[in-house]
């Protein structure tokens, strides 16, 4: 989504905003662009497409000023294109925004009638124009943000500039995030820390409502209401390694190599130190009170969706516990009835996700126990939710998410067993052993990731398909499901997931020669079954790509067209190795086409808009 970067500096700010907006990048964006104010006067750039495009329009026409904003944009209202492209300004302000200010249309009309004219397709371009039409009145700039923004509807993060100030910048937040970063004599705006981590590692991270005045020397913020509060300053960690590319050649490769340390770095801290038995760490399992939990209700959305529909399996498997999943832009809506004693789960990389905000927000107005599986702990879920259960996947910048979803399904794992013994599901001997087997899975993903030749050559099976499917059943039904998302997502091939017992209700009709069908199905209890569902599509000649360990392999002989071997691991860790081999079948296939791996085409990350 959108990314905002603005500064109050020292230096020259046009490199520097380039430089952030760099940084945003990953956030998913279609044009770009910076304003700065020098000796009283805005002057911006702006380009469709990609970063380096205005960096040759800043090449051919420099801009002076060691004061500034920037924006990544992805489209919302309004094609993609330079003239729709941020900062947007009128008539002496210049504004950058995340989010979609709902009323415009309104806002827009009841401005054209006074006499003001408007230039872009954009919700945001009523931003500096209501400014400038409530300064002409006579209103300072600061009594102008204060009185445009109770006008407002819709989320928003914006950071603005005014012309003749050139000591100053306005920031506000509601339901898009914003961090002010504290520098040596200057500040800085950021949709995250990440954005403004070269300049800053201070930073205070803005709550719902609030806005605040950033001048070189001082910021100051003010609540909803109006009134001057403080928050806290933070100081940020970012391992820079973790944020660099590294010697691969995309984000994504260098974060599916990762996942043996992510993994471990997540499982770490859900493993008792003396025991070696997996659990929730004490502050966390006494505040859910796990004896009492009775049922669970999961929501996120995309890849954070499925990794709780794997765990469904297991805290009604291990643990004996009713739980329930659901995509949070659908929660939110239906308002769902909740169930006494239940507790409702948040899973989210970002930690931003609107949706999944919202459908929290609704569980704590019902007074239901709220815990987030976060990737990012200063993110405004981690920050609302009653508690919460971090992943340390580090920063995730490719936008197809993999490591966050390996990270997610483990304490989503250590959360299962957790209940299950709180619940006596398990007893002492039962969770020793099943932490034993779970705590082997950073070696099993390193056994799968040697493995990458030999899957690289499978992507053979998607040459010139434009349609492929995805089966599996059990606990490998969500994996299909992950797994042709992340298909679809990076090389555009139509991708769809089953559960293996559905074919014959009518995805069947689907297979032709010419439809890759891929077959998620390790040698566990379900084996036989989906091994006659290959038989069924082979005997259509659809052809088949088995992806089992290598028992399973070895049992199916000559039915499928292909197949891949991964180790035989403890079946309870399969689902995570599995996942490994299918992140790098979508990443090589996506690579053969030549696709945008890093930054696909109309995705964003940290979907901070519905
Ligand atoms: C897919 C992907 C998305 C996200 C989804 C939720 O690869 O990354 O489907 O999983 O947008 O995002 P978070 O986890 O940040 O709430």
């Amino acid at each position: 989504m959108c990314g905002i970067i603005g500064i109050v500096g020292r230096y020259p700010a046009s490199p520097r905003l380039v430089a952030a907006l760099k940084r945003l990048e990953y956030r998913g964006y279609d044009s770009a662009g910076i304003a700065t104010l020098s000796n009283g006067e805005l002057d911006r750039r702006r380009s469709e497409g990609k970063i380096a495009n205005l960096e040759s329009a800043l090449l051919s026409a420099p801009l002076d000023g060691t004061v500034g904003i920037g924006h990544t944009r992805w489209a919302t209202h309004g094609p993609p294109t330079t003239r729709n492209a941020h900062p947007h300004m009128h008539d002496g302000v210049a504004v950058v925004h995340n989010g979609i200010i709902e009323n415009y249309t309104e806002l827009r009309k009841s401005l054209s009638e006074k006499g003001f004219a408007f230039e872009t397709d954009t919700d945001t371009e009523t931003v500096p124009v209501l400014l400038s039409s409530l300064m002409k009145e006579g209103v300072s700039p600061q009594d102008a943000v204060r009185q445009a923004l109770k006008l407002l509807r819709g989320a928003y993060a914006l950071a603005i500039l005014f012309e003749s100030h050139d000591d100053m910048m306005i920031g506000a937040r509601k339901g898009s995030p914003l961090v002010i970063g504290v520098g040596e004599g200057e500040m800085f705006l950021g949709s995250d820390a990440l954005a403004i981590s070269p300049y800053t590692k201070q930073v205070i991270y803005l709550e719902e409502g609030d806005w605040c005045v950033l001048t070189k020397a001082s910021y100051t913020i003010y609540n909803e209401a109006g009134d001057e509060v403080t928050r806290p300053v933070q100081e940020v960690v970012t391992e820079e390694d973790e944020a660099g590319k590294g010697n691969y050649p995309h984000f994504m490769l260098k974060e599916i190599f990762e996942q043996p340390r992510t993994v471990k770095r997540t499982l770490d801290v859900y493993t008792h130190p003396a025991h070696q038995t997996l659990g929730l760490p004490r502050a966390a399992a006494d505040q859910i009170n796990l004896a009492d939990v009775s049922s669970i209700y999961m929501v996120s959305c995309g890849t954070a969706h499925y990794a709780t529909r794997v765990s469904e399996y297991w805290f009604e498997q291990l643990a004996g516990v009713p739980s329930k999943t659901d995509i949070a832009s659908e929660f939110r809506y239906r308002r769902p009835a909740l169930a006494k004693n239940s507790i409702a789960v948040f899973v989210s990389q970002s930690g931003e996700t609107a949706d999944t905000l919202a459908a929290l927000r609704y569980c704590k107005e019902q007074g239901i126990k709220t815990v987030a599986i976060v990737n990012v702990q200063t993110s405004t879920i981690a920050r609302e939710a009653d508690v919460v259960l971090p992943t340390y996947a580090g920063p995730e910048i490719g936008v197809a998410s993999t490591k966050a979803f390996t990270a997610q399904l483990v304490v989503l794992l250590a959360f299962a067993v957790a209940i299950a013994e709180a619940q006596g599901h398990l007893d002492e001997a039962e969770v020793a052993a099943l932490s034993n087997d779970i705590l082997t899975v950073n070696s099993a993903i390193e056994k799968a990731l040697s493995l990458d030749d030999v899957i690289k050559k499978e992507v053979i099976h998607f040459e010139q398909a434009a349609d492929a499917f995805y089966l599996g059943r059990g606990v490998y039904y969500p994996l299909a499901l992950e797994g042709a998302l992340k298909l679809k997502e990076i090389s555009y091939i139509h991708a769809e997931g089953f559960a293996s017992g559905e074919l014959k209700h009518g995805p069947i009709a689907l297979i032709t020669a010419k439809t890759p069908v891929v077959f998620i199905a390790p040698f566990d209890d379900l084996f036989e079954k989906s091994l006659s569902n290959l038989q069924e599509v082979a005997a259509r000649s659809g052809p088949v790509l088995l992806l089992s360990d290598e028992k399973g392999i070895a049992h199916a002989g000559s039915a499928p067209t292909r197949s891949i071997a991964l180790p035989n691991t403890p079946e309870i860790i399969m689902p995570i190795v599995q996942t490994v081999a299918l992140q790098l079948l979508a990443y090589h296939a996506a690579v053969a086409l030549g696709t945008d791996v890093d930054q696909p085409r109309n995705l964003a990350k940290s979907v901070t808009v519905e």
